[in-house]
């Protein structure tokens, strides 16, 4: 796959959907040295940082039920589409980051 171009306005392109998640429905890539989870849930596509905001896990390999994510590690969940912390043990957000596709290329705007 290609990897994500030059920034253009704040925006980077990821590239197509098939190149960004083929045939899975979550998926981690480096984005400006941040590590993001994106993930795809009844045709949206949701980021949100991919390391969980309790500990070093990858919210990516997390089981995803609806449009919350649990942490792999200690079973945090976490709100996909705001990067909310939803329970226990989790106290802290992740961040939520922008998405916009364009046909069928993905953009991402991280938030600050
Ligand atoms: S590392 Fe994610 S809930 Fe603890």
């Amino acid at each position: 796959m290609s990897a994500p171009s030059e920034a253009v306005e704040g925006w980077v392109a990821l590239g197509s959907m098939a190149e960004v998640f083929g045939t899975r429905a979550c998926r981690s890539m480096k984005i400006e040295e941040v590590q993001i989870g994106l993930f795809l849930v009844d045709g949206q596509v949701y980021a949100i940082d991919d390391i969980c905001s309790h500990g070093n896990a990858r919210l990516s390999e997390g089981d995803v039920d609806g449009f919350e994510v649990e942490c792999p590690l200690h079973a945090g969940l976490f709100d996909l589409r705001s990067g909310k912390a939803l329970t226990a043990p989790l106290t802290r957000d992740v961040r939520s980051h922008g998405v916009r596709r364009d046909g069928d290329a993905l953009f991402i705007k991280l938030a600050d």
